[in-house]
């Protein structure tokens, strides 16, 4: 009877063991401690994972040190889990780094209550006072005119076109923060945009995997030293031009962001509403995320844009063929867009191929869910790999070349593409992607209206470079081209 008993034992627990097995998301066997670290190639994390999923599918766990990762791989997958069950994955997954960088205030870096009511304010008074259509065309056509004025400057000699380029698409975010652009030579402005590179370059850096994975390591860590010392002192500054906005607040006129957030705080308090979530903290922190979020990616992704350009000169040809025919010399709008879907296509398809953000920024189950059968319990952390959206081969005819096909039909009309998220999707779909997709628009079709886009003398398209550098964002490498003023 012991025995039957023992083997009627040992058959139950092997098959509850092996029910629990197949509802988990597969995965590399981690090894003790270190988990799958030396399974991942952490210089390309991105890529690795899209190979991993090749042999385990598009939901599959990865262990880096303890730390257990779903990650989720290809169109169908993605959008499945932040669309279809957009309430379980929608959390963030405030890492160490980030919450000590933000303290969950703010917008990026926060969940539940906080989130929602800073998110929601944000995408409100940014489509008063910048995203609603002709406010945020106005501004971002006034600086086309500088970031133009600024390339001529350099009269058709190469240059390395980042800083000037950052510095546009910082302040068409700081004209709708704080109602009003800088100079580019400001040193507090180049400071506080060179501080924001800095930082987001610096959280893919292996040593902010390591201090994330192992948080005793902090005082040990270089860079965590350096981002904490970027953001006190990008703080710093936003306090002093938000102390000055303050002092000179019009309750008759609204100048940007930072004014509806501080008449908000003034209406709260004279109601007498205690424990509100407008408090000047919050306000600080969503200032730093719209003003961080706001500069480096846009301006990289336009910096990919010119570089592809002097890389495929035949599209670029083309792109200002269709701009003369179609636009002429007058400045673009946004209405002529339609008109365009030669340009449009190349806009989406350079988008697609930088493909900047490559793993969004980590979720966080909210909830207990099964997904595609299987089970992940709440509060796990969840990578939605934006690469193999990006790149999915059952999407792209040519995942990995840059082909403006990818978005026209036969008859060469632009057409949607639901894989093309480099936004992301679902409740933690980028804030910010109306003002972005309209800025990468009007810049460059200004900046190819005006210049011809050439590699430096001596160097050829085939010798430019598109190997990214690699942060938490894919960056071009440092690189020179010239912008020679069309006749
Ligand atoms: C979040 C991409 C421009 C504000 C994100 C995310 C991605 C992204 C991938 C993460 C989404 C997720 O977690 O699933 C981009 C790209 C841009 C761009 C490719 C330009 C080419 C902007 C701009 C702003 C902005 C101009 C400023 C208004 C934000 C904010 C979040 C975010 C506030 C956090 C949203 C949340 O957690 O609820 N963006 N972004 N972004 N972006 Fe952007």
């Amino acid at each position: 009877a012991a025995i039957v008993g023992l083997v009627v034992l040992l058959i139950l627990s092997s098959s509850l063991s092996s029910q629990d097995e197949r509802r988990k998301p597969p995965g590399p066997t981690p090894l003790p401690l270190l988990g799958n670290l030396l399974q991942v190639d952490l210089k390309r994390l991105d890529s690795s994972l899209c190979q991993l999923s090749r042999k385990y599918g598009p939901v599959f766990t990865v262990y880096f040190g303890l730390k257990k990762v779903v990650v989720l791989a290809g169109h169908r997958t993605v959008k499945q889990a932040l669309v279809n069950h957009a309430e379980e994955f929608g959390d963030r997954d405030v890492t160490p780094i980030f919450y000590d960088l933000h303290q969950g205030h703010g917008i990026i870096f926060s969940n539940g209550d906080t989130w929602k009511e800073m998110r929601r304010f944000a995408l409100s008074t940014l489509r008063d006072f910048g995203m609603g259509k002709r406010l945020s065309e106005e501004k971002i056509i006034e600086e086309c005119h500088y970031l133009i004025e600024e390339f001529e400057r350099y009269d058709g000699k190469a240059f390395n076109n980042t800083q000037a380029i950052r510095n546009a698409a910082s302040n068409v975010i700081s004209a709708i923060i704080f109602g009003k652009r800088f100079e580019y030579k400001d040193p507090v402005f180049q400071a506080m945009v060179k501080r924001v590179h800095e930082s987001i370059h610096l959280t893919g850096s292996a040593s902010i995997l390591a201090y994330n994975l192992f948080p005793w390591l902090g005082p040990f860590i270089k860079n965590r030293t350096c981002m904490m010392k970027n953001s006190a002192k990008n703080k710093e500054e936003i306090k002093s031009i938000t102390a000055a906005l303050k002092e000179t607040l019009n309750l008759e006129m609204c100048r940007g962001f930072v004014d509806a957030f501080l008449i908000r705080m003034q209406n709260l308090e004279e109601s007498k509403i205690k424990d509100s979530l407008y408090h000047i903290d919050n306000l600080h922190y969503c200032v730093m995320n719209l003003f961080a979020a706001g500069t480096d990616t846009t301006g990289n992704t336009l910096q990919w844009y010119l570089l592809l350009m002097a890389k495929y000169p035949h599209f670029q040809d083309q792109v200002q063929e269709e701009l003369s025919r179609v636009v002429g010399s007058r400045q673009v709008r946004v209405e002529d867009r339609k008109n365009l879907p030669f340009t449009d296509a190349v806009i989406h398809e350079s988008q697609r191929l930088a493909n900047i953000v490559p793993m969004a920024l980590p979720h966080k189950t909210s909830r207990d869910v099964t997904f595609q059968g299987y089970f992940i319990k709440g509060g796990t952390t969840v990578f939605p790999l934006l690469t193999s959206v990006l790149y999915d081969e059952s999407e792209w005819e040519s995942p990995h070349t840059f082909n403006p096909s990818h978005f026209l039909d036969e008859a060469g009309k632009f057409i949607r593409r639901d894989a093309f998220m480099p936004f992301s999707a679902g409740r933690r779909v980028c804030l910010g992607e109306s003002l972005a997709r309209m800025e990468l628009f009007l810049f460059f079709t200004s900046l190819l209206q005006r210049f011809r886009f050439t590699p430096p003398p001596g160097v050829t398209e085939d010798d430019l470079d598109l190997t990214p550098v690699v942060g938490s964002s894919l960056n071009p490498s440092p690189h020179e081209l010239r912008a020679v003023r069309r006749q």
